[in-house]
């Protein structure tokens, strides 16, 4: 989601360095923003002089440092508790700025704990943006029991103005509002097709054709990613405790194997050409 979220942020004007861990994750997050203007161009949502300008306002780097004057920082690195505490830990260290805004993609961690983790929790807030990021009009906007109105309303500008999006609030507890809905169902749909009551593909038109959804639930499991769906689930199930959050045992088997969805090429579905 961050090559996403950077692309929507450079197509609104604004200069991004976009800091990876490696360059294998650099390379990878540039083709991908590569291959979405081209995507965007070709379907004429976009005209060749504002891709290449959009283009011309990112940059890229492997050092956390680099962003040390930035004053609005969107985390999107793995939903791992442990490695997004990390990262903000690290963040808190290098920004100069202490009215930098650092916000987060995650879909699930608490902001109370995130913001813990730094010495101005004030200034951190969840900004969740949905995938394809530069389809998708929705960003779950959410302030923890720390956060400053001045961080919540530059947060709802940026959303709501800059971007364009469509901000709503969420409260901060697990899945905040979409994934509180959503997850439960993407679980039922395996859970269906792990007990062989219908093929992924019959599951997914019922869905699409029945109910009018832009794609059905397998498909979509496969474009948030397995893993990203067992890891929401997951803090779902921790802090609510209710059954219908538990991962099903097919979707860990699944994760066990490296069947990720469309990133790693085989999911519900095959993606390999
Ligand atoms: N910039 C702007 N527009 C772009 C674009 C880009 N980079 N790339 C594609 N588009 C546009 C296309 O022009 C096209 O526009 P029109 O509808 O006006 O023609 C549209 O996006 C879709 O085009 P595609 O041909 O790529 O594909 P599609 O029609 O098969 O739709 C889809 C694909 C957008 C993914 C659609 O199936 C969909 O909306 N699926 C549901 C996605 C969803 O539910 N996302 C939320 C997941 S939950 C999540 O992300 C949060 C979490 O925490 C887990």
């Amino acid at each position: 989601m961050g090559s996403g979220i950077a692309e929507v942020l450079a197509r609104s004007a604004l200069d991004v360095l976009v800091v990876e861990r490696d360059q294998e994750a650099l390379d990878a997050g540039r083709q991908r923003v590569l291959t979405s203007l081209a995507k965007a161009r070709a379907t004429g949502k976009i005209s060749e002089d504002d891709s290449r300008r959009a283009l011309d306002r990112l940059s890229f780097s492997i050092d956390i440092g680099d962003l040390r004057d930035y004053p609005f920082i969107i985390e999107a690195v793995a939903e791992d508790h442990a490695v997004k505490l990390d990262v903000f830990r690290r963040l808190d260290e290098v920004l100069v700025d202490g009215g930098a805004i650092m916000a987060s993609n995650t879909s699930s961690i608490p902001i109370a704990a995130l913001a813990a983790a730094t010495s101005r929790p004030e200034n951190v807030i969840g900004l969740h943006f949905f995938n394809p990021v530069p389809v998708m009009k929705l960003v779950e906007i959410t302030p923890s029991l720390l956060t400053s109105d001045e961080t919540l309303a530059t947060a709802r500008r940026l959303a709501g103005e800059r971007l364009a999006k469509t901000p709503i609030t969420s409260p901060d507890r697990a899945g905040f509002v979409v994934n509180a809905l959503l997850i439960p169902y993407l679980l039922s749909a395996i859970r269906m097709f792990e007990a062989g009551v219908a093929t992924a593909e019959d599951i997914d038109t019922g869905m699409t054709l029945g109910c009018a959804h832009p794609m059905g639930p397998l498909a979509l499991t496969d474009l948030i990613g397995l893993d990203t769906t067992a890891a929401v689930a997951e803090s779902l199930y921790a802090e609510f405790r209710e059954s219908h959050f538990a991962t099903p045992p097919l979707l860990s088997r699944m994760i066990a194997a490296g069947q990720l969805g469309r990133k790693s090429g085989q999911g519900f579905y095959s993606y390999r050409r």
